[in-house]
């Protein structure tokens, strides 16, 4: 295995929390280098995992504590969407006092985008903030969920209602971690990895000129579209915090149908990353019905989604009324208006307010499946 290690160098710089990210196929094995170099008095460390995924490098990770003469505690919890609720945020709370914690207790969160948005909003929140790790072990953790210091949880109502900004001390990304994940929530990743494909025009490119590779997950394509990605990803929000708060914003692409889809189906039909697909596609063919682009960013933008294995086209069964009623809530309207990320050419996205609810529910029919 190639040894492919890059540091992003503190990316909110400007925040009072620093954040480092790793991305090093040995990720897990240097994890007590990692955590020394924190140069921090810990009292313990907690790691909250879920049940898929502690099986696979709880003990890693346990050792890695262990390594450096901390006590090692563990949360494990039940995986999937369903669970990011206040039920599971208030049961970690409460199991962390049991446990002992402190303010100089550690968090390891080891898992998917569920678990570091779930982890790093209870790490937010007990004892009004205490240091975490992030080991995101999916594609999309890795992408996307682990890197911004946005958590949060899930109401009935809606998706992320609730949550924290709040960085982790440090986000290490083993590419190792993904060979167990499935072709499903591999594929998932990819539409957060295409949506920074149409953020950056150069590369949504290499996307194009090396799905094969990618879907045979070579290594060092994976590792350089981690590291393409957290780039990006982390540029965004230092333009952000440089006094352009609305660009993070772009982030959200696709994510306004995204999240009423998953809403509509109770998380049942399709992952994250699926609903994403969907939702850019959608955004994509409303931003056709305005003008702003042409059939042929459509197209190409449907096409690399579809070669990636990503679904373009929702179930009819799904009423458009409950789809309207979960965009709605999207948390980017302002006064009852409807405010949009759309793109306007390959490499570029813009939020656009005031968009009609006809032509929403107009795009919506539209990307329904017909049988
Ligand atoms: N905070 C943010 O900026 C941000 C950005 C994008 C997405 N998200 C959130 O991320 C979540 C989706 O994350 P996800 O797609 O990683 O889902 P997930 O965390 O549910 O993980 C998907 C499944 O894969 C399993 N799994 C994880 N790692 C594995 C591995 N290495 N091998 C085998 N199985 C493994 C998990 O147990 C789970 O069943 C959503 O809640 C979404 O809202 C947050």
């Amino acid at each position: 295995m190639v040894h492919f290690k890059k540091y992003l160098g503190n990316p909110m710089a400007n925040s009072h929390h620093a954040c480092q990210i790793c991305i090093n196929p040995k990720g897990l094995e240097e994890l007590p280098q990692y955590i020394k170099e924190l140069k921090k008095e810990y009292s313990c460390a907690v790691i909250i995992s879920d049940e898929n995924v502690f099986p696979l490098f709880g003990d890693a990770v346990i050792a890695a504590v262990n390594e450096c003469h901390l006590r090692a505690d563990t949360l494990i919890l039940p995986p999937g969407e369903q669970n990011k609720n206040l039920i599971t945020a208030n049961f970690c709370w409460e199991r962390l006092v049991t446990l002992g914690c402190d303010r100089n207790t550690l968090m390891i969160v080891l898992g998917g985008g569920v678990l570091t948005d779930l982890g790093g909003f209870v790490a937010s929140t007990f004892m009004r903030g205490i240091d975490v790790i992030f080991i995101p072990t999916t594609l999309l953790g890795m992408v996307d969920a682990a890197i911004g210091g946005k958590n949060g949880i899930n109401l009935p109502s809606g998706k992320n209602m609730i949550g924290t900004r709040y960085h982790p001390k440090l986000i290490i990304s083993d590419p190792s971690c993904l060979e167990s994940l499935s072709d499903h929530e591999f594929r998932s990743g990819l539409a957060e990895v295409i949506k920074y494909g149409v953020i950056d025009s150069h590369f949504f490119v290499y996307l194009e000129q090396n799905v094969s590779s990618i879907l045979k997950r070579q290594e060092e394509k994976i590792s350089t579209i981690i590291g393409r990605c957290s780039e990006i990803k982390t540029h965004i929000i230092e333009q952000e915090f440089q006094g352009n708060p609305q660009i993070r914003n772009i982030l959200n692409y696709g994510h306004t149908f995204a999240h009423a889809i998953e809403g509509a189906t109770d998380f049942k039909i399709y992952c994250h990353g699926e609903a994403v697909s969907i939702g850019m596609s959608c955004a994509a063919l409303l931003s056709l019905k305005l003008g702003f682009v042409d059939q042929k960013f459509v197209e190409r933008q449907d096409a690399l989604c579809h070669k990636m294995g990503l679904p373009t086209f929702m179930s009819n069964k799904i009423p458009l009324e409950t789809l309207m009623d979960f965009i709605k809530r999207d948390k980017k309207h302002v006064k009852g208006k409807f405010c949009l990320i759309l793109p306007t050419e390959l490499g570029k996205l813009s939020q656009v307010d005031h968009v009609g609810k006809e032509m929403i529910l107009e795009t919506l029919k539209e990307k329904q499946l017909v049988e």
